[in-house]
Formats: C-alpha cells, structure tokens, sequence
C-alpha cells in the first residue's frame, strides 16, 4: 500500500512543491505576493530613513543572514555526480542484497572529497579523498562511505576527534595545514604508530590524485554479507576506475593550488558535459566467516591493514556509471547526508572499532550540521523505497502525517507490519556470537603490528614512485618547528625501511635512527602498485 511517511505533494497541500523552489513568471515574496521593486527599500522620502514596515527587505536580508550551514566537521571540501549502478548479478551466492542481482540498475549519487580543508580550500592538495556512494536501491538506501586508500589511520573512532583535531588548522593562527598540519600532524602519527600505513599512502603518488575518475574507493572496513539461505562471508569493497589510477607530479599539484584550486571539480563536471562519463567497477574480496575473523594471519577488524590482492582478488560485482552533474550545490552535493548505518538487507556490519563508532557520528554531525532530525526528507536524501517509518515531528519535518497511532502494531489503524512468513526481505542482525569476555579499554594483540604492511606497501613500488615518497617525506617534515617530531617520525621510518629512512634523514639534515622493532621480513611484493590498473574487456 501506499506509504504513509512521505512529503505531500503541492497538489495535496495546496501548496507549490517543494522541490522546484520557483515557479511562476512574476518575483513575489516568500508568501507568494507579486513584487513590482526588489532594489530599493521602503524610505520615508527618497532620502530616507528606511522603515521597520519594508516586509520585502527585511525577508530578503533575513534570509540571506541565514544562507550558510555548517561545512562538514570533516571533508567539507567536495563534489557530486548522479549515476547508475548496473549490477552483474555475480554475488547472488554471498549475498541477497537485491540491487546486486543479475541486471538490476539502480540510481546513485556520489561525492568526492577531500578531508581536512575547508569548503573553499583547493582540490589539489596532498590529503586522502572521500569516495561515498549512495545507491538508492528499493530495499532502502545503501551508503558505502568510502576513501581512495584502503586503510585508515587509527583503529579505534575514539581517536577520530585527535588525529582530526591534529589534522586541522592551527588553533591559534588558524593556518590550513593538510599534511602539512606539520608539528601537530606529524606529532600524532608518530605518537600513534598505527597511522604511519595511512600516512605513507599519503606521502605516495595516492596523495595527489590527477582527477577523481582516476581513484580507486575502498570500503576500508570489513563487512559481513548475507545470502538469501543466512550463510555469510566477510568481504571487503573495491572501486576500479575504467581509467585507470593517476596521479599528479607534486608541481602540478603545486601550480594547480594556485592556478586552478577547482581543478578536480571542473574535471569531473566537464567530463559528465561532455560525455566522457566516468567509470568505476564495483568489487569485493571474499574471505570465510570464521570466529578469528581473520585471513592469512590478518585480522579483518584492523582497519589499518589492507589484504593484498595476490591473497584474495577483488571480484567484479557491477558498474558504476555518472552521467549527471547536479542542479543545484547546494541541494545535492552541500545536504547530501551519507551514513556507514545505511544498509540494506544482505549487507551487515563487523566489530570493527573504527567502523562501530561511524555508526554512531554521521547521523549526530548531521542533526547539527542540517538542523533536526529531518533531513531523510531532503530530496538528495529521501529513499527511492517506500518509507513507513513511525519517526514524528521534529525541526523541519515536511510530512503531514495521517493515522492516530503512530506506533506500530497498533490495533487502531494501522494493520500488523511483521506479517507472519513474509520476513525474508527485511534487514536481519546477523546473530554473531559475542565473545564471553570483561569490559576492557584494550585492542587485541593482532593490532599491535604497526610497520609491516607500511614495509609492504613501500617494497611494492617502482623506483620513481620510491623517489616521491622520499620527496614528500622530506618536504612535509620539513616544515615542522620542532626538532623531536621529525626525530620521531625518523624513528619510524627506521622501523618501516632503512633506506626510505636514511635519505629522508640526508634531506633534513639529521641523523638515520636505528630500528627499534626488527625488520620481520614481509610477504613477497604484492605488487600494491597494480592496484586498479586492469579493467575488464566490454
Ligand atoms: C564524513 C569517510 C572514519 C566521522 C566522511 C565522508 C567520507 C568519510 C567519504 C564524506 C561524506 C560526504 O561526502 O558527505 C570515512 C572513512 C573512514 C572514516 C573511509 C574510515 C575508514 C570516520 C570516523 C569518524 C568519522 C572514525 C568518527 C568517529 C565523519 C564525520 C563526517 C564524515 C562526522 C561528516 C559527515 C557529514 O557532515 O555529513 N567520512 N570516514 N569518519 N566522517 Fe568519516
């Protein structure tokens, strides 16, 4: 039946819709009322003074006052494309999400970004990039909420605010900083040993993408999927751009900061005008569902940690296609709310730390940043399933609700929801055992491993890209003010690779530390480098 949550239509409420804003040749006030003048003010006299009765300039002006919302706590800095996912129908075996069957097309949006600048702050900088798509399938929306580097600084979200807070402009002199964040950036990953994977994906060739269709996306977490008969498997999202991976040389990064701080919002605006949509192929690496929650010897809830391809490779599930700018900034790209939360049934979280307290912080940044509770009702963000939800009232709501119970059931009006034997299609918990053990503020052993995925990831690269990570290294720490910072970060590049270390060292003019955790000898090079470069033959 007909949902009973939704926004009435203008024919309904006898009202102009609220999604065309305008309508009608003539300016009127917000209430409607044509307007013969909208440039000069009620005065007494032409000389003035103007009057407190001008209901025109004081709407007008008002509202202007009132033009901003908050930019985002983090990756304020971004730009979105509509699009369409057409599903290969390759993971009906591992899970029954209904937009990954064979031949489904479903509506998406997605929105790059940067992380630590601001709203207005340039494209070209070394930072990670945001990758988050929302698919709007018909068993409710699906975020994937993801970057271009396939881990994370810390494993734990209650260190999000620090390495942010450390990321962010200075406090007292509120200079933008990026990587650049300098003492306080470099402070944090070398206090917080975890982050110096992450950091080195950031010194990479990674840091500086040539255009948002050339990155890759990654879920970073592990998630759990559900086939239709309940077995699940562990797996972890992969985006492959048709064109490949690119990056920018840091002197075009550089040139372009000043010349074209829009650079990579231009590029995928114009490449959609034009008609070179941009491409991405949706996959996942499958692991078993074991109670370890391991694979290999790594543990999948250790979001600093990445699986290499060589030991599962990523399968194609469906393709990504954007083939529409927005119409309005501000209405798609500034309000659209993404959140981990947004699953559909197939698709399940795991007990990884950081991810569990992403499920907490989007919606609560949301409720401040889009003011209440209401903003599923935005039209960027309404579901393209039927909502019947029982939430009620709040700042902004735009539904005019009918029924005289809202709960559910309810033996008045509305009818019992969870009809007996037709559960199959609805959202299950995977009932995961939960290990019989005391409340601690600790992190397995597992995730005491801190430098040799970051060796990893360094041997797997070509002389050049060695050559501008050394360089990116030795540019970034070069501009920290205190001695022990660089010393530190030294410290741990001496314990990722005696090398990288040493000519990092030469270029700042200090001594190579020795390594103070052994050089454990890695898996053979796992070719890291690869990553994205295959597309499959149309
Ligand atoms: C925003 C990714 C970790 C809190 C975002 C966005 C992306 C993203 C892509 C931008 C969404 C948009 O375009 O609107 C990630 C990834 C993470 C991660 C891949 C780790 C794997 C975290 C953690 C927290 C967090 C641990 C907090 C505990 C936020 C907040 C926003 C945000 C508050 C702003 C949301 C908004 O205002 O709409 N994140 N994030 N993130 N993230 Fe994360």
């Amino acid at each position: 039946g007909a949902p009973e949550t939704r926004t009435p239509t203008g024919a309904e409420t006898g009202a102009q819709t609220t999604t065309n804003g305008q309508q009608g040749r003539f300016l009127t006030t917000a209430q409607g009322a044509r307007l013969r003048d909208t440039d000069h003010s009620l005065k007494a006299g032409p000389r003035g003074p103007v009057l407190l009765q001008d209901h025109h300039l004081r709407e007008k002006i008002t509202h202007f006052d009132h033009e901003r919302i908050p930019e985002r706590v983090v990756h304020a800095r971004g730009a979105g494309a509509h699009g369409v996912f057409e599903s290969y129908g390759t993971a009906e075996e591992i899970t029954k999400a209904g937009f990954l069957a064979k031949g489904r097309k479903t509506d998406v949006f997605v929105r790059f970004s940067t992380v630590l600048g601001s709203r207005g702050s340039a494209d070209t900088v070394r930072d990670t990039r945001g990758f988050a798509t929302k698919f709007y399938t018909d068993e409710g929306t699906f975020d994937l909420v993801g970057n271009n580097i396939p881990v994370f600084f810390i494993q734990d979200a209650i260190k999000f605010p620090d390495i942010i807070h450390a990321g962010k402009p200075h406090p007292d002199r509120e200079i933008p900083q990026a990587q650049s964040a300098h003492d306080t950036f470099w402070d944090f990953v070398s206090l917080h040993t975890e982050a110096q994977h992450h950091t080195m994906w950031n010194m990479s060739d990674r840091g500086i993408p040539r255009s948002y269709r050339m990155m890759e996306g990654f879920g970073v977490h592990t998630f759990r999927l559900v086939n239709a008969g309940g077995e699940t498997v562990l797996a972890k999202f992969h985006w492959k751009p048709k064109l490949g991976v690119h990056s920018l040389t840091w002197e075009e990064a550089q040139l372009l900061g000043g010349i074209d701080p829009d650079f990579h919002r231009r590029d995928l605006y114009d490449a959609i005008e034009a008609g070179a949509y941009p491409e991405w192929e949706l996959g996942v690496q499958v692991f078993p569902d074991t109670p370890e929650e391991t694979f290999a010897g790594i543990d999948l809830l250790d979001p600093t940690k990445i699986v290499p391809e060589e030991l599962a490779s990523v399968q194609p599930l469906g393709r990504l296609t954007l083939n529409r700018t927005p119409t309005n900034f501000f209405a798609e790209t500034e309000q659209v709310a993404f959140h981990v939360g947004h699953l559909p049934p197939g698709i399940d979280v795991t007990n990884d730390p950081l991810l569990q307290g992403r499920l907490f912080s989007y919606v609560d940044t949301q409720i401040t940043r889009l003011a209440g509770p209401n903003f599923s009702q935005i039209p960027i963000n309404r579901p393209h399933a039927p909502v019947n939800d029982m939430l009620r009232d709040g700042f902004h709501q735009q539904a005019v609700h009918a029924g005289v119970a809202p709960y559910r059931p309810n033996s008045l009006d509305g009818g019992n929801p969870f009809p007996a034997g037709d559960k199959d299609n609805a959202f299950v918990d995977v009932p995961v055992t939960v290990a019989e053990a005391p409340k601690v503020r600790q992190n397995p052993a597992s995730f005491d491993d801190h430098f040799s995925q970051v060796r990893l990831f360094w041997q797997s690269m070509s002389p050049v890209e060695k050559e501008h990570i050394i360089r990116a290294y030795t540019f970034e720490l070069a501009k920290c003010y205190h001695q022990a910072i660089k010393e530190r970060q030294l410290q741990c590049l001496a314990n990722i690779d005696p090398v990288l270390c040493a000519q990092v060292a030469t270029g700042l003019g200090l001594p190579a530390p020795e390594p103070t955790v052994p050089l454990a000898e890695v898996a053979p090079s796992p070719a890291l480098s690869q990553l994205g470069k295959e597309w499959p033959s149309d």
